[in-house]
């Protein structure tokens, strides 16, 4: 049978290229995921990452005999060169695809030594690279390796094709084993989530491609954003009776469609796609970027920002945030690498390698509803996107194309017609069905410690552009630039290196912006209520507060300043006609909008059907009352790499963030883990994050913060064996 062992312990690394049989004391221990370098959280120079580094680990593997050994690397940024015992495996070009080198023959008894070459610096002929690209590739063994162990006759790759999911299910499998015999037979069993058994088949194999197919399934539940349920499909390979291989992949049973109509269907229903891009990249990590956070971040844009929608721009991401994907119900665009260049020839058939492994790699995610087959932004080239349209439609016929292009006149060789708008308004669509992947980002970067206005600009921003694409019957939807801010090279970004655009900063903590977001969640799901204010009155050019703008999914509000109500008021639907919920926009006139008069708390009373349903207050002393920590988690496992992110905010007495507090905050770590982060650590926009990563003892880390005058904090985790 199988044996599948993750391979991310016991590590060393030296950010240098050393010989082969250089010494293990040039080296430190690490654990993957690992970037080349830490980096800090803003300023980080491209230069700093790219060099040659050595990465090593010595192994031994039980009896092998009979079976084939392989690695699995999930991902390695850019191009890795890898030895086992002296011998060259082979080599790969580009991070953000996965790739494997089989070591049968290589293996010896006792310990093996395997050792990699990482090459991190841009090369030019890969992927994103050749042109300018505006993000960070950083640099390592930065996702998961695996060692593989399997019978010679083995499942190589497996297809699961939920059909008719509307009608009477079926699943055709499509199977690949690494050679055919005879005497082969597989068992397909389909099972739903607790292991009960759905439905089984049995089928004689006589070619190494063969397709199992489950005609009419019954009592099947659909996988949706609401509920979406995965099935598990198990394949046991035998011969002559003895099981010889074992594979499982999870799916989902659901129909997407881009209509000629304008509108994308999810199981038959019409659903406005509203949505974020997401950056893999991270503060002091780079990529590396363990299962937990990746997870995380998907949790962020269903539950935090209200997406249906998130696009892997600009190439495929973590599995483990796929995976995650699939388990909560956000549906995925994920695209190729690259960025607005196309290179040579040789470049041009790396991107048709990309196409298929992304395409063969993720094909199973119900998640995913559309390939970008096409380099984000570049120039027409018929004769490359017709390739890889081909390319796509020919691993995957249940998914449509796209390829995101910024200019309106571009030749429709996909599905879908994938634009970035960033002009205010939007273009008319030429072709149906035609989806927006990005807007504002450049054309509107914003600080979380920016002046009050802007802040408020930026989240109006959004809104307006869902709300004009949403009006639009011929726009699938739209998908914001972008939900995080993200590390840039010097041609591009603030004077940081960051590209200020998303709606949260760069460690996850919300911009106004994301208030907006939010507030487009259905109040069934979570009532939102956000008065998008510091509540002073000499922040705005001219001063006072007016409009106060409130992101919220109430249907009325009331405004108190002190004890006095200033009014009930409704949305603006006149500016905001097809949001959902649209904003509050308060215009009022002299009350509060005094030079120099007295100031009172806010506070804003939401209110669903007359119900009072939520309640902001925001203190008008703006005093710091508090260092609030915020973890998502409080257990990680004692697997050396596991990490959370503890959020420190200064807020006021109400728990609001008070983004002019520029102090130092200084962190203490209790345990066996380790603060990754900057310590002391400034404040921006009144907020900042680290990181904790376990080590590999159970117990418990206790993690403590404090600044200045203001009480001492703590959070407490679990480690888990
Ligand atoms: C787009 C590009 C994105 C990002 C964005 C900033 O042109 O596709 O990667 O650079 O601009 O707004």
């Amino acid at each position: 049978m199988r044996h599948v062992e993750n391979f991310n312990q016991d590590w060393l690394f030296t950010p240098r290229k050393v010989d082969l049989h250089a010494p293990d004391d040039w080296f430190g221990q690490i654990t993957l995921p690992h970037t080349n370098k830490l980096f800090k959280s803003r300023f980080v120079d491209n230069r700093e990452y790219q060099f040659i580094s050595t990465y090593r680990k010595r192994f031994s593997v039980d009896e092998t005999t009979g079976k084939r050994v392989f690695l699995d690397f999930d991902g390695v940024m850019l191009q890795s060169t890898v030895y086992l015992n002296s011998q060259l495996l082979g080599e790969h070009a580009g991070g953000y695809t996965p790739f494997s080198f089989e070591i049968t023959d290589y293996l010896v008894n006792g310990e093996n030594i395997l050792t990699v070459y990482v090459d991190s610096t841009e090369n030019e002929s890969i992927p994103p690279y050749g042109g300018r690209v505006d993000y960070l590739t950083f640099g390592g063994i930065y996702r998961d390796v695996y060692l593989r162990v399997v019978h010679p006759c083995h499942i190589v790759r497996v297809f699961a094709r939920p059909l008719d999911a509307l009608e009477t299910p079926r699943l055709e499998c499509d199977i690949q084993l690494s050679v055919v015999r005879t005497g082969l037979s597989i068992e397909a069993i389909l099972e739903d989530a607790q292991g009960n058994e759905i439905a089984r088949q049995l089928q004689q194999i006589d070619a190494d491609n063969v397709t199992i197919s489950f005609p009419a399934l019954h009592h099947i539940e659909l996988w949706s954003l609401e509920n979406p349920v995965l099935y598990n499909l198990i394949l046991n390979l035998s011969e002559d009776g003895q099981y010889i291989d074992r594979e499982s992949v999870s799916i989902g049973f659901r129909s997407t469609e881009f209509s000629e109509d304008g509108n994308f269907y999810l199981n038959g229903q019409p659903l406005k796609l509203f949505g974020l891009n997401r950056h893999q990249t991270y503060p002091y990590i780079g990529a590396a970027a363990p299962a937990r956070l990746q997870a995380l971040d998907a949790d962020i844009l269903k539950y935090e920002l209200g997406c249906n929608i998130v696009r892997t721009s600009h190439y495929p991401q973590s599995p483990h945030f796929l995976k995650r994907c699939d388990e909560i119900g956000l549906l995925v665009f994920e695209e190729i690498p690259g960025w607005q260049h196309i290179g040579d020839e040789a470049w041009q058939a790396i991107v048709l390698r990309d196409v298929r492994a992304m395409i063969e790699r993720d094909r199973n995610h119900p998640s995913i509803i559309l390939w970008g087959v096409r380099i984000n932004e570049s120039p027409d080239n018929d004769d490359l996107y017709g390739q890889t349209n081909a390319l796509a439609h020919e691993l995957d016929p249940t998914r449509q194309t796209g390829g995101v292009r910024n200019f309106i006149a571009s030749n429709k060789l996909e599905d879908v017609f994938t634009l970035n708008d960033f002009p205010p308004g939007i273009q008319k669509p030429v072709h149906k069905p035609h989806l927006i992947t990005e807007f504002v980002g450049h054309m509107f970067p914003t600080k979380t410690w920016d002046q009050e206005e802007r802040r408020i600009e930026h989240a109006l921003h959004h809104a307006r552009k869902h709300n004009d694409l949403t009006g639009c019957a011929d726009i699938a939807g739209g998908i914001g630039w972008c939900a995080f801010d993200y590390h840039t090279h010097r041609e591009f970004g603030s004077g940081d290196r960051i590209c200020h655009h998303g709606v949260m900063d760069i460690f996850r903590l919300p911009k106004m912006a994301a208030y907006f977001y939010r507030s487009q969640k259905s109040p069934e799901d979570k009532v939102v209520l956000y008065a998008a204010t510091n509540w002073s009155m000499g922040d705005r050019s001219g001063s006072g507060n007016n409009p106060l703008v409130v992101f919220s999914n109430c249907n009325e509000i009331e405004v108190i300043t002190g004890d006095s109500s200033q009014g009930r008021f409704q949305p603006d639907v006149e500016n905001y006609p097809n949001l959902r919920n649209p904003p509050f926009v308060v215009r009022w006139g002299t009350p509060y909008n005094p030079w120099g008069s007295e100031i009172y708390d806010l506070t804003v009373n939401g209110f669903l059907n007359g119900e009072l349903a939520a309640q902001h207050r925001i203190a008008s002393d703006h005093l710091p009352r508090k260092l609030r920590l915020s973890i998502h988690t409080s257990t990680l496992k004692a697997d050396g790499s596991d990490m959370t992110r503890i959020a420190v905010q200064i807020v006021d007495k109400y728990g609001n963030v008070l983004p002019y507090q520029q102090r130092i905050v200084e962190f203490r770590l209790e345990g066996d883990g380790e603060l990754i982060g900057e310590n002391p650590a400034v404040l921006s926009g009144g907020q900042v994050a680290c990181y904790v990563r376990s080590g590999k003892s159970a117990g418990q880390i206790t993690v403590t913060a404090w600044s200045a005058d203001l009480p001492e904090e703590s959070v407490t985790l679990q480690i888990e064996a």
